[in-house]
């Protein structure tokens, strides 16, 4: 039988369902590279202020390396009865190098150490994640060169509003996953904040040098109170939060692409490579890969809900409810990284149909606020042009025909200003084009902010 590291106080052993119930390894045994980096580092603060030899430490230090090497080789053996990731670890150590093994818990516990691990790994994980949403903005931003000019019909409650250039269209994207990465940055601070020596929950009576250990791991700066460094979950839960609103975009994106890709719009095509069959229906192309995102934003949001109720009343410092912090994050992050690669591979690869597009934004009415804006040009007040092309929007939906399908003599029976040049303004490229300012959907200014954006902002 394996002798559990906190045996000394008990008489009887653990119930076999108590011990695989409270047991963490099945899943927090991939923390164990931070686990390993953490007691390293802690060893070696150990050996600086003298609390270990110098040989001690590199026999530890050696120990863990080697510890290292067998689990990512797969030949680690990890142990229900020990627990979790830190007491498999240690248990191992003492194994391969003796007594000196069991010096390595000195001035630390397994609350400062769970603690200090969970943030080394969120730390690298926000880093990948980063760069993967960095690479899909990239991505997208090519399309926006690519697509600058194409004219698409612009949407408010889904009927077609206005033209818009379908450049626009990708940098209102552009824009959401900016700040989803500056949100992720800005939750890294928090982050990047060193729990050990905080130990159980007091701090330890040992002269421990924290700036040290600080230096060797990388932190930013040191948690100020200990038992908040053993307790505090509230950078898991920002991450959870800035994971759950970069879902509910890429959701709102997929269900744009679901929409496009169908029969009944026809905007886009999306590459083989991102989409199945059906087993029943031979013409079916069905857009998989953004259901299966927009379904998955569900999980997201479940695991921020998770954690903040985990930590809902909870007492401080420590309790083993905390345990279970590590899951919804896990899952967080495999999560997101997944649907950002998927999402980055598949956006070069969709074809966009422009003519497609064109027809539809010509259909709609779409140019009807370019003729209201030409009235008020010719020095209408807004709220009266906006009456008299209702009136000529009327005309043409019984008439079954477009704005500038209209005859002038027919223009003019709605209003006598209006003149030759109103078929300008009617046109999809003199609708875009008139937007022409910060924000606005002409392809210059377009360019200018996908410039802008490739320049600074990246
Ligand atoms: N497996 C535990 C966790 O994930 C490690 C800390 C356990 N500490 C304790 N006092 N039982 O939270």
């Amino acid at each position: 039988m394996i002798e559990k590291l906190w045996s000394g106080r008990f008489t009887a052993s653990t119930d076999a369902f108590v011990e695989a119930f409270t047991a963490s390894v099945s899943f927090d045994h991939r923390l164990y590279e931070y686990d390993i980096m953490g007691s390293i580092a802690h060893a070696r603060m150990l050996a600086y202020v003298g609390v270990l030899t110098e040989a001690e430490c590199t026999q530890i230090v050696e120990g863990l390396t080697e510890i290292q090497q067998e689990i990512a080789r797969g030949a680690f053996n990890w142990s229900v009865a020990l627990e979790d990731v830190h007491m498999n670890i240690e248990s191992r150590l003492t194994l391969k190098i003796g007594a000196v093994g069991k010096k390595l818990h000195t001035g630390r516990s397994r609350n400062d150490q769970v603690a200090t691990d969970i943030r080394l790994y969120l730390r690298a994980e926000i880093d990948l994640i980063s760069s993967e949403l960095t690479r899909l903005i990239t991505t997208l931003a090519e399309v926006v060169e690519r697509e600058a000019e194409t004219v698409m019909p612009g949407f408010t409650h889904l009927q077609s509003a206005q033209p818009i250039t379908f450049g626009h269209h990708l940098l209102a994207w552009c824009e959401m996953l900016l700040r989803d990465r500056a949100r992720l940055q800005d939750c890294r601070k928090r982050v990047d904040c060193m729990p050990l020596g905080a130990a159980a929950l007091a701090g330890t009576s040992y002269p421990i040098a924290r700036h040290y250990t600080a230096q060797l791991l990388g932190f930013d700066t040191l948690a100020e109170n200990s038992l908040d460094a053993v307790c505090d979950r509230d950078f898991a839960i920002e991450f959870a939060a800035a994971a759950a609103v970069l879902m509910m975009h890429l959701s709102r994106f997929s269900e744009e692409l679901v929409l496009w890709s169908s029969a009944q719009f026809n905007f886009i095509e999306l590459s083989d490579a991102f989409c199945t069959g059906s087993s029943i229906m031979p013409q079916k192309k069905n857009p998989d890969v953004p259901e299966l995102v927009r379904g998955k934003t569900g999980r997201v949001y479940g695991h921020l809900t998770s954690l903040l109720t985990l930590m809902k009343s909870q007492p401080l410092a420590y309790n083993k409810d905390n345990q279970e912090d590590k899951e919804p994050l896990f899952d967080t992050v495999d999560t997101l990284k997944g649907c950002l690669r998927v999402f980055a591979d598949m956006i070069p690869t969709m074809q966009v149909r422009r003519e497609q597009m064109r027809a539809a934004a010509q259909r709609g009415f779409t140019t009807a606020t370019d003729l209201a804006d030409y009235l008020v040009r010719k020095g209408v007040a807004f709220r009266d042009a906006h009456e008299i092309v209702g009136k000529a929007v009327r005309y043409c939906i019984e008439a079954d025909c477009d704005l500038d399908a209209l005859s002038l003599d027919v223009f003019q029976s709605f209003s006598a200003l209006i003149e030759d040049d109103v078929y300008d303004v009617l046109t999809l490229e003199g609708s875009v084009n008139a937007r022409n300012h910060i924000g606005g959907t002409a392809p210059s200014q377009v360019r200018a902010a996908l410039q802008r954006l490739r320049t600074a902002r990246l």
